[in-house]
């Protein structure tokens, strides 16, 4: 279960996201240790961690509990969200300066020579990309950044992204209840870039995750988590926790295998399947009611508290129910985007 990062960062795929662990001294951070250094113990090689979380705070108490690393564990960092000033209100803030000396900060706080992975936490709005990216690149070239990632991105930033540094990895919010960025997910999936979903578990919920998890003599953490290994081979979950009993639960989800019909009940009918209903409906082998029936339950408001359907599953489905099947062009049309968009539009424009 390794994935290599850009190619070249091998990490096991079930990583650690340090945010919510306490820096205050007190026993409240000796709790924190203990669990990242139970992490490494059970084979953790990826913690993500950022400039943001505590000021730096977070960064420092990684190299308390881990310093020295042992070899082959990647702390990536993220950079790009700043103070106004002493004690003032945190921003996007991603100007050149900014970056060059968070990232000088992160090195001294990690102890390292060169952050392996760094990503920008968000795309600062009111500066220029090429110069975010810029400098970003100027700290590859000077040896003190490896790899770079992107965070909270669009599927265009990416692209545009793309065009002035190579990306080795995004870290946007997914989770099985919630995969708004899908398509995104699409996006680096396409191009072996690796997908550290954050919020992998949180909110822990819906009753199929509960009862998959009886089923499968798991809790619903576990699930959610082992769905999300099944759900791409470059998904890289980072789930948080400041307790070493959570913890162990976490990792043991590497272990869990899911059935395709248990993660189809998770993850909702995908496109093939809908285009699937489509032929079957056109050839008599089921009536236009049971596909609209079938259409109906997973677009009804009682599935959503269960699932989340993806934007073009939510489009292929409403195509399904209403449509006029004549139209249908035939083969491979719900793989093209661009034709499902164009498609939705038309069943829009019909139903007025
Ligand atoms: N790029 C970004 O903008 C961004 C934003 C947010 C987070 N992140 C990164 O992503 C990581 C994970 O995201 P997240 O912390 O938001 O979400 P998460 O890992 O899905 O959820 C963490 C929460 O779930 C609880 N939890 C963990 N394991 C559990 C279990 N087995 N059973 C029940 N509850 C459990 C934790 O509480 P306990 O401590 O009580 O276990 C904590 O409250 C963060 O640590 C951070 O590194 C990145």
């Amino acid at each position: 279960m390794d994935f290599r990062i850009g190619g070249q960062l091998e990490v096991r795929r079930l990583g650690f996201g340090a945010m919510h662990l306490p820096t205050e001294a007190g026993p409240a951070r000796e709790e924190a240790i203990a669990v990242v250094r139970r992490a490494v113990e059970l084979g953790v090689t990826l913690i993500d961690t950022a400039h943001l979380y505590g000021g730096g705070a977070n960064e420092e108490l990684l190299a308390s509990a881990l310093y020295p690393y042992p070899a082959g564990l990647v702390i990536t960092t993220k950079v790009g969200v700043a103070r106004t000033g002493p004690g003032g209100e945190w921003r996007l803030d991603a100007r050149p300066e900014i970056l060059r000396d968070q990232v000088e900060q992160a090195l001294r706080r990690l102890r390292v020579e060169r952050i392996e992975l760094l990503q920008l936490h968000r795309i600062d709005p009111e500066t220029p990309l090429a110069d975010q990216l810029g400098t970003l690149r100027e700290l590859q070239t000077a040896g003190k950044v490896g790899l770079l990632g992107l965070s909270e991105v669009t599927v265009d930033e990416l692209v545009r992204a793309r065009e002035i540094v190579d990306v080795a990895s995004v870290q946007n919010r997914y989770n099985v209840l919630d995969r708004e960025h899908e398509p995104v997910l699409r996006a680096c999936a396409e191009a072996g870039i690796a997908f550290l979903p954050w919020r992998p578990i949180a909110p822990i919920g819906g009753a199929a995750i509960g009862a998959i998890a009886v089923e499968l003599g798991a809790t619903a953490a576990q699930v959610s988590l082992a769905w999300l290994l099944a759900r791409s081979p470059v998904i890289l979950p980072i789930p948080g926790t400041g307790r070493i009993a959570h913890l162990e639960e976490n990792l043991a989800a590497a272990e869990l295998v899911l059935t395709p019909a248990q993660r189809r009940r998770l993850t909702g009918p995908d496109l093939a399947e809908i285009e699937a209903c489509f032929a079957d409906i056109l050839s008599g082998r089921i009536s236009r009611d049971a596909a609209d029936r079938w259409a109906g339950r997973w677009l009804s408001d009682d599935f959503r508290h269960e699932i989340d359907l993806d934007e073009d599953q939510r489009w292929a489905l409403d195509l399904l129910a209403g449509i006029d099947l004549p139209d249908w062009p035939g083969p491979g049309f719900l793989h093209s985007e661009d034709q499902i968009r164009g498609w939705r539009d038309e069943v829009r424009r019909r139903r007025g």
